[in-house]
């Protein structure tokens, strides 16, 4: 949080901004709050950290610094704000665990929304009464409304159907708002009184010298105009959000920087009668403030462009950006893309620029664009300020802008419209339609604008415009940015929209002449509108007879979240610098698939502060070797590459910039091998996979088809997905005596880094001690693919006989560590009459990348996933596992299973579709049943999936809104809305069987302070948690007493990841073995004196010389290994099932979409902490809704990955999260396969995303269906908004050229 003292108004405002794109000189005479300044975990929370806290808001953490200071600069502006200020203060941040919703529901406790001080509509403090005793308390569930639009609209689930006796024993509350210490703005931190007594500070003029850079703060116009007309090339840096981008990713230098905040013509707004000027330097938010005034305060039509800005500047970026950013920096940056440049064609924009020797005045129109980021602004013009012209009453401005994802997101296409009418007419006098992402530049449809002069605003101007349109903006089919055919799409439907809304503005002042917009055309043309969130949160409370210090299946608040939320939690990254420490970067292939032929690093070298370049010739030939399930990987590339972003060499330096640039620096040259295979196309044409394909057969298949009644087929490409786990991979190697090394690794893997690491340093594994303290997320990523650096850092660090550290960026970890595979699933069902499954055929195909990894398991479980829920007799299947030139793809929550899962969910519905019937009684009849066998021979003693299913169609009262949704469809032409319902099931184990065990290892101290350690390690899935409530049960001792430092190799040696979702289950039972040993030894001294005190039974035993130490081993009972030739075996220990019900709306025009509505019952036993299995389930849902319709991996047809980073790709926001979000937990489960009842958890709800597809599938379908198109359509994940746009055929995407693939080279390419 930056904080600044205005000296005219006398304010302190608070602003927060992106920490990695503030240049730290651009804060001179501000003062910034960091975590650190605002609570402590030692002292005390700050409310907004208690909230987050306590609100189950945080899992692995590495986010909620962020949210809290998010948080924190809101409350400082506005004590009591809105929901709608949370969420745009929140805009900026993104968290990959939590799915959001505990963070809004406990900030919520700090709104306005939240009604009285506890957050409960009849808080005792209002009213007077004890919320506590209240009788409603005992009944209501805990139904939040996040209302950001109006205050009410309390609504409740599942209550209204008539399940209220049963929410008494099943409904619970997370979080008990009462709780909270009300928030007291009386007790912040003051400004410092320093910046508020020195106005030099802010005026001075200033000028700082870097060894490479040079940075001006002038203080009035002329010094400025003098600088640059001294170095034309001085780049002015308002915000820093374009150019401080270009200087980290595309390791751009601009050696003199100039920041003109402090000459007053830059920074200033004027109001006059003709309209508003305002300073190149003044910020988007400053920006917005201004225009919302003017716009409240002056006459409706005179602002109309201004209205246009404001919407447009509401999906601009993020608070944070918007926060620094300047309205001159994104005209100068003169992008493509640019949200604002359109529109400020639209309104008549004038920009002053200015030189030391001249000034002129010139309009944004066709001509100031002049190329690819190129204006017509001279080298050594500045952009003193930007005049915005009023409207008058006939002209109308609307802008639309399509995005990946809603906020926080650049454009696909804009388009700013603005149509002036003879006065009092609806006959047009001037038109200007200016679109963004249609060219390398900002460009206006110019031949539609005058062929749409002197018309009259009727269906004739559609007419004309369309193939107008599509000649004044054509689009190569390999043009940069790739979607063409959804880009061309979306020009004509933005244009349709803006049709739509000046003929509804039109029909207000001319009714007689131009009729009424229909609902569905008004809902259509409208720019979205928020709606307000709502969940509930259902679980089954814990026996009464429960003593009230056994934590057991309470929700107990995660071990770490104080230490996260205070940022007092370690990193990687946040381990302090060791005595001698380098720092490392790595030097990445450039090329997929070729011979190095040279790697000359001296220019690297001779640069300051650079120390050694490690390759391969460092190492001998055989400790280059290294691998997962094969040994056919290597530290350094040695001869070969063969996938862009492999490692082929590291770089030493004193600091990390240093060692950054330095990679910059070493040059290899490569000689191109062909052929670089990159697709699944490319794959299965080469016919590249690694031998044989996995095959597994049940029944006859062949005969069963030909015996069908029907024989339904498709396919289906399912996109891989990025971990994007928030902290990106990083090691520390810390080299010791006698060759000892430990290592400090983001791992999931701790003993197969040991291995590695000792392989590669020729040492036995007792000489290299593995630390994890924690991670921030795994998802799988972090579980092999650490070695694609941490065996590097090892080498150096031995070599070197020095620290090294190497905490990768996002662009490079993004680059290394590959993914979820892609799949490509071919399949062929046989039904009955009825909808009975006969056989199906099913051919997968999994994008492994250059080496096997954990391939052949995630396509193997991929296979045991084909009956998902179904019957079938008679199945056949082939998994095959592709070799190509990409980073090798590897584990990811659900390893096979969402991609499989999916493609069974389609082809039901597809099948259900083909026989026109209801696709839930379709799996209905082919569900399975308690005590049926799947195809692999597997008993289903206690399948739960049918009781999930039903329950969760009752509480979302499926039946009812299919009527309704079918009933809005009917009506509405444009948007559509989809429901789906989905069953799942997950079986649990590793396939390797020797996995499936966990040590654990617990001292008791004569304190009477308990250590507890295990096999698993914490990534924030609330693992450490657990095992600390199962010790604080078996022991009988409260969890305070309890701690988990760390997972480390010298504690439980031998441990296997912590995935494949068991870590509770195994490393649960070996704590709980362990803590029975100590509890067996304890016994005779708490038998002796029953009402003594733990700690004096501890004493007392330690005075005997009984050990207070224990061990323990479980490992997994009644599994074996799984033969697929044969068939036989047991995989699985258990399964665990769930269902979801989901609800979409589909804007058919643009493929924008939303969940309106999702009800997830998730079966996970008997909760052992309903808090963290709630949390898990939201976090991997909205995970799942990621890899389902938003996630997109582009690659370049010659393997470069072209999404690195978040500007590229897209994961969930807070917006994206369903509008309601019900989560209820299986009542009444037990599962005697798992340490108290419960199961495993942690995998299993992705897969329940598959509702979310499929709802927007049945919109999909319903459009097609207006459309006349009845038949079967191909809807591949993830469903973007293209996908789904181009899938919704119409009058207008008709128009569009379809692209002959195949007779060019597209920009990207599907994997
Ligand atoms: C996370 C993120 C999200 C973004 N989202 C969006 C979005 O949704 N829509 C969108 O349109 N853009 C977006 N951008 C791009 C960027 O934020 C905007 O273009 C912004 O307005 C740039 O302003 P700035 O002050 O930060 O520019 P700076 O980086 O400070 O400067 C940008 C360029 O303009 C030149 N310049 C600045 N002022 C002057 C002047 N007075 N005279 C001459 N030249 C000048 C600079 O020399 C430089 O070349 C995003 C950027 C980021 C990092
Ligand atoms: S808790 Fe938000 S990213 Fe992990």
């Amino acid at each position: 949080m930056i904080s600044q003292y205005d000296r005219k108004s006398h304010k302190v405002s608070h602003y927060s901004a992106n920490a990695c794109l503030a240049p730290l000189v651009s804060l001179h005479g501000k003062a910034v709050t960091t975590i650190e300044g605002v609570g402590s975990a030692r002292t005390r929370l700050h409310a907004v950290q208690e909230r987050i806290v306590r609100a189950h808001g945080s899992q692995c953490g590495f986010c909620t610094p962020g949210m809290v200071m998010s948080m924190y600069t809101l409350l400082r502006n506005d004590p009591q704000p809105d929901m709608s200020n949370v969420l745009q203060y929140l805009s900026g941040n993104l968290c990959r665990c939590t799915g959001y919703r505990p963070i809004l529901e406990g900030f919520r406790t700090l709104t306005k929304e939240a009604q009285g001080p506890c957050g409960r509509k009849n808080c005792c403090r209002l009213n007077g009464t004890s919320s506590s005793t209240s009788k409603d308390d005992e009944i209501t569930p805990q139904t939040t409304t996040i209302n950001t639009t109006d205050a009410g609209n309390r609504h409740s689930l599942p209550h209204e159907n008539g399940a209220l006796e049963e929410d008494l024993t099943q409904v619970d509350h997370l979080f008990d708002p009462s709780e909270f210490e009300p928030y007291d703005p009386s007790q912040e931190v003051i400004f410092p009184p320093e910046l508020k007594i020195r106005p030099d500070l802010d005026t001075e003029s200033l000028q700082f010298v870097g060894p490479r850079v040079t940075f001006f703060r002038p203080n009035n116009l002329q010094h400025l105009l003098a600088i640059k007309d001294l170095y034309p090339n001085a780049k002015i840096v308002t915000g820093n959000t374009e150019i401080g981008v270009e200087v980290k990713s595309k390791k751009r230098l601009c050696p003199v920087l100039v920041n003109p905040t402090s000459v007053p013509e830059l920074i200033e707004v004027q109001i006059d009668d003709l309209g508003v000027t305002v300073g190149a330097s003044v910020t988007l938010t400053a920006l917005e403030n201004t225009l919302r005034k003017i716009v409240d305060s002056k006459p409706e039509h005179k602002c109309r462009g201004f209205a246009a800005i404001l919407e447009m500047l509401q999906w601009f970026a993020s608070k944070q950006i918007r926060n620094v950013a300047a309205l001159g920096g994104n005209i100068m940056t003169a992008s493509p893309i640019s949200d604002l440049n359109p529109l400020l064609m639209a309104c008549g924009a004038q920009l002053q620029l200015q030189t030391e020797r001249s000034k002129r005045r010139i309009k944004i129109d066709g001509s100031f664009f002049t190329g690819y980021r190129r204006t017509a602004v001279s080298l050594n013009e500045i952009l003193v300020s930007v005049h915005l012209p009023y409207t008058n009453k006939d002209d109308h401005v609307v802008a639309y802008k399509q995005a990946r994802r809603r906020t926080d997101d650049i454009a696909i296409v804009t388009g700013a419209m603005r149509v002036t009418f003879h006065p009092g007419t609806h006959v047009t006098r001037n038109l200007t339609l200016a679109f963004g992402g249609m060219a390398d530049r900002s460009v206006l449809a110019t031949k539609t604008m005058s062929a749409l002069q002197g018309r009259p605003w009727d269906a004739s101007v559609m007419d004309v415009a369309s193939p107008m349109l599509l000649e004044d903006l054509p689009l190569d089919p390999w043009a940069p940015g790739g979607k063409v055919e959804y880009r061309r799409v979306l020009s004509l439907s933005l244009f349709f929209k803006f049709f739509l809304r000046i003929k509804g503005e039109l029909s207000k002042t001319l009714p007689t002449v131009v009729p009424p917009l229909t609902s569905s055309e008004l809902a259509v043309s409208q720019v979205y509108q928020e709606r307000p969130y709502q969940s509930t949160q259902l679980f089954q409370k814990v026996n009464k007879n429960q003593d009230p210090l056994d934590p057991i299946g309470r929700p107990v608040v995660h071990a770490g979240a104080r230490f996260h939320a205070t940022g007092e939690a370690t990193y990687v990254d946040d381990i302090p610098s060791m005595m001698n420490e380098l720092q490392a970067a790595l030097v990445l292939s450039t090329r997929a698939h070729a011979y190095i032929r040279s790697l000359d690093a001296s220019r690297a070298l001779a640069l300051t502060g650079v120390v050694r370049v490690v390759s391969a010739s460092d190492i001998p030939a055989d400790r280059n070797v290294t691998g997962v399930e094969e040994r056919d990987e290597e530290v350094f590339a040695g001869g070969r590459v063969h996938h862009v972003g492999q490692v082929v060499a590291l770089v030493l330096a004193t600091d990390l910039n240093t060692a950054r640039r330095a990679t910059t620096l070493v040059r290899v040259t490569y000689e191109d091998i062909k052929p670089a295979i990159i697709t699944l196309k490319d794959a299965i044409r080469e016919k590249s996979w690694w031998d044989p394909p996995r095959l597994l057969r049940k029944g006859d298949t062949e005969a069963a088809l030909s015996d069908s009644a029907h024989v339904v087929e498709g396919e289906l490409h399912i996109g891989g997905q990025e971990h994007f786990y928030l902290e990106p991979q990083g090691s520390l190697a810390v080299p010791h005596e006698n060759d000892e090394m430990e290592m400090f690794v983001t791992t999931q893997n701790p003993t197969f880094v040991q291995e590695k690491v000792a392989s590669v340093l020729d040492v036995p594994w007792n000489r290299v001690t593995v630390r994890v303290k924690r991670i921030g997320g795994g998802f799988g990523g972090k579980e092999t693919r650490i070695i694609t650096h941490a065996l590097a850092v090892a080498v150096a660090a031995k070599m070197m006989n020095r620290p090294v550290r190497c905490v990768l960026d996002r662009e490079e970890d993004m680059s290394l560590t590959g993914t979820r595979h892609p799949f490509f699933v071919k399949w062929k069902a046989g039904v009955s009459s009825e909808g009975v499954l006969t056989a199906v055929r099913m051919f997968l195909y999994a994008n492994a990348g250059y080496s096997l990894d954990l391939s052949t398991s995630v396509v193997d479980k991929g296979l045991l996933s084909c009956d998902n829920c179904y019957r079938c007799p008679n199945i056949e299947l082939s998994g095959f596992t592709c070799r190509t030139n990409l980073a090798s793809n590897t584990a990811f929550r659900g390893f096979g299973g969402p991609q499989v899962t999916l493609a069974v969910e389609d082809m039901m519905e597809r099948i259900a579709n083909s026989l026109g019937m209801d696709p839930t009684l379709m799996r209905e009849k082919n569900m399975y049943h308690p005590g049926d066998f799947t195809f692999y021979n597997q008993l289903l003693p206690d399948f739960t999936g049918r009781r999930c299913l039903n329950q969760v169609m009752s509480q979302a009262d499926y039946t009812k809104r299919r009527l309704l949704v079918d009933s809005f469809n009917r009506e509405s032409r444009y948007k559509k809305r989809g429901l789906a319902a989905t069953p799942i099931k997950f079986g649990f184990s590793f396939f390797d069987i020797h996995l499936n065990q966990a040590g654990a290892l617990v001292h008791i101290y004569k304190d009477g302070s308990v250590l507890v350690s295990h096999a698993g390690m914490e990534m924030g899935q609330g693992l450490f948690t657990k095992m600390i409530q199962v010790a604080s049960r078996v022991l009988e001792v409260p969890m305070e007493k309890i701690h988990t430092p760390e997972t480390s190799t010298a504690l439980v040696p031998n441990t296997s990841p912590t995935a494949a979702s068991i870590s509770s289950d195994v490393n649960g039972m070996a704590v709980l073995k362990a803590c029975q040993t100590l509890r067996e030894r304890l016994r005779p001294y708490r038998e002796q004196n029953p009402k003594g005190r733990w700690e004096k039974w501890v004493v007392q035993a330690y005075n005997d010389r009984v050990s207070l130490s224990a061990t323990a081993l479980y490992k997994i009972p009644g599994i074996t290994n799984f033969d697929f030739e044969k068939n036989e075996g047991q995989p699985f220990s258990y399964f665990s099932c769930g269902a979801a019900v989901s609800e979409v709306e589909l804007d058919t025009l643009t493929g924008d979409h939303e969940v309106l509505r999702t009800d997830i019952v998730m079966d996970v036993g008997e909760s052992l902490n309903p808090a963290i299995d709630i949390g898990q389930i939201e976090g991997a849902f909205m995970q799942g809704l990621g890899l389902l319709t938003l996630e997109e991996l582009r690659f370049s047809n010659s393997g470069v990955l072209l999404t690195r980073g978040p500007g590229a790709y897209k994961i969930p926001g807070f917006d994206d999260i369903p509008k309601e979000f019900n989560v209820s937990l299986l009542r009444d489960s037990p599962n005697p396969k798992a340490v108290y009842s419960s199961k495993a958890v942690g995998e299993p709800p992705l897969l329940l995303a598959t509702a979310v597809f499929l709802a927007l599938r049945d919109a999909v379908a319903a459009r097609r269906k207006d459309f006349g198109l009845k038949e079967d359509f191909q809807l591949n994940s993830p469903a973007t908004v293209e996908r789904l746009r181009l899938a919704c055929k119409d009058h207008l995407s008709e128009q569009v050229p379809k692209i002959e693939q195949g007779s060019f080279a597209p920009w990207d390419v599907t994997v």
